[in-house]
């Protein structure tokens, strides 16, 4: 029925009017993507009466969307309505933590809570299309958009891909909900050098073990939207990829929704030295089954011509038309294109209090303790003098950390109003110093280069009268985010030195981490007695960060992203190959895959998080220790809870394939499961390991188990496991 309806309407279509439903326009609101051309706007609006666009982006509020759906969908030839896109991807205006922190929480249900609240709240505001989940699996914390991920692994990704995903789409008839869209397709997390935009070259066992588990599995949770990306992949720009979009993603994977361009990558094939011009661009990138175009106007401009020229098959316009109305009708726009405009639903939706609560239930959970020595936390409740100390401590629009423009600055918990919240304390303030300098508007402009120390003095005498010192340092919200790579991930400006002078005078420290990428921190790691990452935690950062610093939260979260010693360690990460020649404890040779400066370990590995009780591992077992097609393993762990408080805690399974027709990472995670438990209390926590479980991208180019030895590693990290041996006959 659904393809009928598509087929009738597509043969009433002209060509041009097909090629406008692959259009898709940014409105008048530009801060998502460097505007190419001025004075467009006249020329938007003659081509939405004409019915030459499909979608538009960033239009905000009912009324705009309104206004101009109106024009779609009453003075159009064929009254199609449009898709109104927008990058919710963590909240809209109730802004939940950035994506890499709440990957932290490893908490899959809070994580599709929190995607369903944004979808709720956006869709509100005539929203019907978020750009979101971005999926890119990343092992560069130099890159800039690290924050907007689930971090570096492929399990973990995937679950949280297909989270994200569920809580966005939802029923996709319902109108409390947006369409969502994968991103971006494919290797962008993967730019050289960890600058954004940067070439990309992997291998096809990276590509397809490492980068695409995430994207496969989200149209197996029914995305109905892929973004492509900036990148060239191999040599071929992503966006003009048909092996990517036309045999993996199309083919292979059986994607029935359809593809966006990233903001003006077709025409940006130009510089990519792949295309002699837009027409040119536009070409390929219909050919390689870029469905829609996102602000190149390449499509409106030129794919008719070079229908008639014979450059591209009226087929393949076809294609992408169908698969966009197919969407749209999917969605019951054609049966009321106004259902996500309602002024009243909007103004009792946004900011609901309900949906506070939400965020700063996942805000806690995504908190990750670092380091407690001699349990400095949780904090005392009352009677203590606490110095606060950080620019960071007292800004209302860094917690909500970068992409969050549907949101209004200063309007997050700080830290300090967290702090003074809950606490009878006496808490002294002071900035200390600066984070960032040069900031003009809430995008695009954010350096780094701040050097005045004269705050300092203030600083370390409030330091000096405290019991406690709380210093909230790191990055700025908007010194993480799309093109905001970073050389230097060790704190910015001059707060390693604010930290240093602080320690001299008073070394009992709590260091807040404010942060949108793992940060190269082993003066901190080494002499400060607490560690608190608490990433951009959104509009209720300051209240999450307060509960678990005074212990009303015991922390749970665990790192999705290795931390490294230093910035030469980067790319690190915890499933690595092993070499021909892995580090052995001969420290008299220098022959082995190492540096002669550093250790080869991170700082904090993948899955490391404290909790303020301790769990400890025993009786690893596994039910045989073989298994065949379609058998399986049983594996079985004790947890005890062995301090003072109730916990959670993540139990994490990893595995390792010892001989491979590729060579295999040294630990793969496989499967996870969180656990609370009371003083004293054990639990089993049982894991199946299964033919799916081994089964990888092969050297025979599919995805199968190789038979031979296997080791299964349990524990409350990647690196602190207990092991067992397993075959696979
Ligand atoms: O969704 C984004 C994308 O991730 C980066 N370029 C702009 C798009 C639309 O805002």
């Amino acid at each position: 029925n659904l393809d009928k309806r598509v087929d009738s309407l597509l043969s009433l279509m002209t060509l041009e009017e097909k090629i406008g439903q692959m259009n898709q326009y940014n409105g008048f609101f530009d801060a998502t993507g460097p505007v190419p051309k001025n004075g467009q706007a006249v020329q938007k609006y003659e081509n939405l009466k004409k019915g030459l666009v499909g979608a538009m982006l960033n239009v905000k509020g009912v009324k705009e969307v309104k206004a101009l759906q109106k024009i779609a969908v009453e003075e159009t030839r064929l009254h199609i309505p449009l898709l109104f896109g927008f990058d919710v991807v963590h909240g809209y205006k109730t802004i939940s933590p950035i994506p890499l922190a709440e990957a932290a929480s490893w908490d899959l249900e809070a994580i599709e809570k929190s995607a369903q609240i944004a979808a709720e709240e956006a869709s509100s505001t005539g929203i019907n299309w978020t750009f979101a989940p971005m999926v890119d699996i990343t092992r560069d914390a130099r890159w800039g958009r690290v924050m907007e991920g689930a971090g570096e692994d492929p399990y973990l990704g995937s679950k949280i891909a297909i989270a994200r995903v569920k809580g966005f789409q939802g029923d996709l008839t319902s109108n409390k909900n947006v369409i969502a869209c994968t991103k971006h397709f494919a290797g962008y997390g993967f730019a050289e050098s960890g600058r954004d935009y940067n070439t990309v070259t992997v291998s096809e066992e990276i590509l397809q073990n490492i980068i695409l588990p995430p994207f496969k599995a989200t149209v197996e949770a029914n995305v109905k939207t892929f973004m492509n990306s900036f990148n060239e992949l191999n040599g071929i720009p992503a966006t003009g990829n048909s092996f990517l979009q036309r045999d993996i993603l199309k083919g292979d994977w059986k994607f029935d929704g359809f593809v966006v361009s990233d903001w003006g990558s077709i025409n940006e094939m130009i510089a990519h030295g792949y295309a002699k011009d837009s027409k040119h661009a536009s070409e390929i990138a219909s050919n390689a089954g870029s469905d829609m175009d996102m602000e190149s106007y390449a499509y409106v401009e030129n794919l008719a011509k070079s229908v008639r020229e014979g450059k591209v098959k009226e087929s393949v316009i076809n294609e992408a038309v169908k698969r966009i109305l197919r969407v749209k009708f999917e969605m019951g726009l054609f049966e009321n294109p106004y259902k996500y405009c309602d002024e009243q639903r909007e103004r009792e939706t946004i900011g609901k209090a309900q949906f506070h609560d939400d965020v700063l239930d996942i805000a806690k959970k995504s908190i990750v303790l670092l380091k407690n020595q001699n349990q400095l936390l949780p904090l005392a409740k009352e009677g203590k003098k606490i110095a606060v100390i950080g620019a960071l401590a007292n800004d209302k629009t860094s917690p909500l950390g970068s992409w969050r423009i549907g949101a209004d600055d200063e309007t997050a918990v700080s830290v300090l109003e967290g702090l003074k919240k809950y606490t009878g304390n006496q808490i002294t303030y002071t900035k200390g110093a600066d984070v960032a300098v040069g900031r003009t508007q809430f995008v695009w402009e954010t350096k780094i280069n701040t050097t005045d120390k004269s705050g300092f003095p203030e600083a370390i005498q409030n330091a000096k009268n405290a019991d406690v010192v709380i210093m909230v340092l790191g990055e700025h919200g908007l010194q993480s985010g799309e093109g905001r790579s970073r050389t230097d991930i060790t704190l910015p400006g001059v707060q390693q030195e604010l930290l240093e002078e602080v320690y001299k005078v008073n070394p009992n420290i709590v260091l807040v981490l404010n942060n949108g990428r793992p940060l190269a921190i082993p003066w901190a790691d080494k002499h400060i007695p607490a560690i608190v990452e608490a990433w951009h935690l959104g509009s209720q950062a300051g209240n999450a960060i307060a509960q678990v610093l005074y212990g009303d939260y015991n922390p749970s979260g665990k790192l999705p992203m290795t931390f490294p010693r230093s910035i030469g360690q980067l790319p690190i990460y915890y499933n690595y190959k092993n070499t021909g020649r892995p580090v052995m404890n001969e420290p008299e040779s220098v022959f082995w895959s190492h540096y002669i400066d550093q250790p080869n370990t991170p700082l904090y590995p993948f899955g490391y998080g404290l909790s303020y009780t301790k769990f400890e591992y025993s009786n690893l077992k596994l039910s045989s220790n073989s298994f065949s097609k379609d058998g399986k393993i049983e594996v079985s762990v004790e947890v005890k809870n062995t301090g003072k408080t109730k916990g959670k805690e993540v139990v994490q399974l990893y595995i390792r394939d010892m001989v491979g027709s590729f060579t295999r990472p040294v630990k793969e995670l496989k499967g996870f499961e969180m656990i609370e438990l009371e003083p004293n209390q054990s639990k089993r926590v049982d894991f199946v390991i299964d033919e799916k479980m081994i089964e990888y991208y092969t050297a025979n180019a599919k995805w199968e188990a190789e038979q031979g030895d296997f080791k299964v590693f349990v524990g409350t990290n990647s690196l602190d496991v207990l092991e067992k041996d397993f075959q696979f006959k």
